[in-house]
């Protein structure tokens, strides 16, 4: 679906396509096959993509991040998970693409915020964690505010990763940074959201752009692994589901000169693998 804002008045745009969680090998597959396709049918400048859980479902390593940059990605966010391989804690201090929430202790490795140059612009990425069901994090409002006058000090052009858990946190943190933000979009559920938006003072906004990874599965893991994992209250592991996927994301059109959002499109394309996994 796509939903359109205001008339671009200036007529430079910017074309960016961002990608929820990518989940394990199968996601990675997924995300690898099609992204030239949606690059060209999207004249996409920028790549953005959560990588969290790229590695095996939980964490990413640097074989796999070099991976995805291979790929076409050109940032990759992250959330909860980006400590799930510790191999990545050293690669996060020299890797300004790969960003780790900016919420949290300063003791951590990392940058929570880049700035990368693409179709002509300056954009400014914006990485950030919520509080609601999930762990200890330092306010997510207070680090937007900051950041983002900091970060439009540099440029018009913000995007924003909200990784969290609950709808309300970040509809509020939409609503915070709706006529200073491009664009916040939620990750971390795994599961598309249909509220996309675009506030008339300058944002776009989704509560969550979904996930790349495997469709008949519980958020990414093996569906039967879960549920069993549920009713016995065994502490969940990583267990990977197979089969198809679907690559889910949005696509941002936005005002290269003000960073205002003009459209905003969910995508979501099934990708079908020729044989199962092999995990
Ligand atoms: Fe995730
Ligand atoms: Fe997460």
């Amino acid at each position: 679906m796509e939903l359109q804002g205001m008339d671009n008045l200036n007529g430079k745009t910017l074309s960016i396509l961002f990608f929820g969680d990518i989940m394990g090998k199968p996601g990675r597959k997924a995300f690898i096959s099609m992204l030239s396709s949606l690059k060209e049918e999207f004249a996409a400048d920028m790549v953005i993509a959560n990588g969290e859980n790229a590695d095996d479902g939980s964490g990413i390593t640097p074989a796999v991040m070099n991976e995805l940059f291979a790929a076409g990605a050109d940032v990759l966010t992250t959330g909860n998970h980006i400590w799930g391989n510790e191999d990545i804690f050293p690669v996060l201090n020299r890797e300004s693409r790969l960003l780790r929430p900016a919420n949290i202790s300063s003791c951590v490795p990392g940058h929570g915020s880049g700035l990368f140059e693409h179709g002509g612009c300056t954009v400014a990425v914006l990485n950030l964690i919520g509080r609601v069901f999930m762990p200890p994090c330092d306010c997510p409002f207070q680090q937007a505010e900051e950041e983002i006058d900091r970060l439009l000090a540099l440029t018009p052009i913000v995007v924003v990763d909200f990784h969290a858990e609950a709808t309300s946190e970040k509809q509020a943190l939409g609503w915070l940074l709706k006529d200073k933000a491009s664009a916040v979009i939620g990750t971390h559920t795994h599961v598309q959201t249909a509220d996309e938006s675009i506030a008339r003072e300058k944002a776009a906004y989704i509560s969550d752009a979904g996930m790349t990874g495997p469709v008949r599965s519980v958020i990414g893991l093996d569906p039967d692994k879960t549920l069993k994992a549920f009713r016995k209250e065994i502490p969940m592991c990583f267990y990977m589901a197979k089969g198809e996927c679907a690559v889910q994301g949005v696509h941002l059109l936005l005002d290269a000169q003000n960073g205002r959002a003009l459209k905003i499109t969910r995508i979501n394309r099934p990708f079908k693998t020729r044989k199962p996994w092999k995990s």
